[in-house]
């Protein structure tokens, strides 16, 4: 689980690319930047910028917790 600090909520920055692209994204590539949150946090409601729609669906598979989100991008 990612750690806590002041005024944010626990999440996970993300960015998606196209596969092969080099880091920093070239100029006018698409890209995406966003963040994932997850469920049942006490501080969900207090960050000004959570996004209940960008929350990851956890499952317990054995000992072990797995997260999910699908993102689903439109790239034409
Ligand atoms: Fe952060």
């Amino acid at each position: 689980m990612p750690g806590l600090y002041p005024g944010r909520t626990r999440h996970i920055h993300v960015k998606l690319q196209p596969a092969g692209a080099d880091v920093p994204q070239a100029p006018g590539m698409l890209n995406l930047t966003t963040q994932v949150y997850f469920p049942g946090e006490p501080d969900n409601q207090k960050d000004e910028i959570f996004d209940p729609s960008l929350t990851l669906a956890i499952e317990t598979a054995g000992a072990a917790k797995v997260a999910r989100y699908d993102f689903v991008l439109d790239m034409g």
